[in-house]
């Protein structure tokens, strides 16, 4: 391990650093904000069990809107692609634009109690705890401040399987949601690619590894395996793409290569192992269900040697899905089958251009043209 991480850094050290890294790479959310025309306020929301989240907001006078990003990503996501990025088209149509961030990601790196840095707790969570008492906690803030009674929410990825999760467990929030638009709902993993299957595989393996080194935190800003990446994916950005590609699908005229230095600059961000481990046991189990701890700790935590299933008939919330022909981490068809399960889908919108992949939602080039319309004309709608 401690030789890794020497030839880690060795590596890291002698890649010259690259000058030419644009300013939106380093720039935080409010910092984006001002730079493409609003004010952003800070928010920091304590949930009930302590964390405490960033919650970013550029206020306006329509209803509130907010934005949840995916796995070891953070609001940033919705907001680097600038004056296309969809934070800032809801903000210059009067939408009262919020973006959550989960816990552990760099903006959400804090506890009242727990110390990320030496309390290995800190770290034992998944979707499961962001859908349980992040989301709640985020959207009872923005009612009390906003005086409003629901608020429509768009989530991206993991944000959607953060809010299957609430809605099947707190099932009283569903009348707090007005609409959820779904982007890459992901719950099922049933179909996977032979890369996704390797990679969910790797899942158990990883675990074995990590925890007799207690490294529950991945992609920490400032560590090894972060300045490894960061170093690899400046110089290399392609090849970095390319990985992405192998996981959510290949489509590189939405992520042109002039984009990939912001784009490697805000992600990935921090994440538990759990949270990882979680999604790969979706995969390796098909099933939508809570944490498998083993059969022994199951039957204390469950009373039952197997996690029982997330019940998404409570998740009555309005969901409209927004699906990827080449979104290869949301297959189609396990997106069909989350959507005949859902009691509530009011839309269920495939991307016309059929390249459209697991990334073009929050990163495609096109957003404005192929994508937003549709989102607004839900956002008036219901
Ligand atoms: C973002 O950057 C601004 C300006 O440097 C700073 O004041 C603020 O604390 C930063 N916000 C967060 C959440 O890091
Ligand atoms: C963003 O769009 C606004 C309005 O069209 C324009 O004034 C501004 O220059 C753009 N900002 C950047 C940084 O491109
Ligand atoms: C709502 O806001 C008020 C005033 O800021 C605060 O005192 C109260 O604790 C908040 N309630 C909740 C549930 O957040
Ligand atoms: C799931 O929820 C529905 C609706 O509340 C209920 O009728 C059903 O019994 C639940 N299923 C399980 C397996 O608990």
């Amino acid at each position: 391990m401690l030789l890794t991480n020497i030839l880690l850094l060795l590596i890291v050290t002698s890649v010259p650093t690259n000058s030419l890294i644009p300013e939106d790479a380093r720039l935080n959310f409010t910092e984006l904000s001002m730079k493409y025309g609003h004010n952003a306020e800070e928010h920091r929301v304590t949930t009930e069990d302590g964390y405490i989240l960033t919650l970013f907001r550029i206020p306006g006078k329509k209803p509130p809107v907010l934005l949840l990003h995916g796995l070891n990503d953070c609001s940033d996501t919705f907001i680097i692609r600038g004056n296309s990025s969809l934070a800032i088209t809801l903000a210059n149509k009067g939408y009262d634009t919020w973006a959550g961030n989960t816990r552990g990601n760099k903006y959400a790196r804090q506890h009242t109690k727990l110390n990320p840095d030496t309390d290995l707790s800190f770290w034992d969570h998944s979707f499961h705890e962001h859908g349980y008492y992040d989301l709640p906690a985020i959207i009872d803030y923005i009612l009390n401040v906003t005086g409003h009674k629901t608020i429509k929410s768009i989530g991206n990825s993991e944000g959607t399987t953060d809010h299957f999760v609430l809605g099947s467990l707190r099932p009283e929030y569903n009348e707090k949601i007005q609409l959820l638009i779904a982007m890459g709902p992901s719950a099922f993993f049933k179909h996977l690619t032979p890369q996704l299957s390797s990679l969910m595989a790797m899942g158990p393996l990883l675990d074995q590894v990590a925890r007799p080194f207690k490294i529950e935190e991945l992609f920490r800003e400032g560590s090894t395996e972060k300045k490894f990446f960061a170093a690899i994916c400046n110089r290399n950005a392609l090849f970095c793409r390319d990985l992405l590609f192998q996981v959510g699908g290949h489509d590189p005229k939405r992520l042109e290569r002039e984009f990939l230095p912001v784009l490697f600059g805000h992600f990935p961000t921090s994440g538990s192992r759990k949270g990882f481990i979680h999604y790969s046991q979706l995969g390796l189990r098909m099933r939508f269900a809570l944490f498998d701890y083993g059969a022994a700790d199951n039957i204390k935590r469950y009373g039952h040697t197997e996690p029982p299933d997330y019940n998404l008939t409570q998740c009555t919330m309005k969901t409209a899905f927004f699906v990827g022909k080449n979104d290869l981490v949301c297959d189609v068809k396990d997106v069909e089958y989350l959507r005949a399960v859902l009691p509530n889908v009011v839309l269920y919108h495939l991307m016309e251009p059929k390249t459209w992949n697991h990334y073009d939602f929050v990163w495609g080039n096109d957003m404005p043209k192929t994508l937003y319309p549709h989102v607004f004309k839900l956002l008036e709608k219901f």
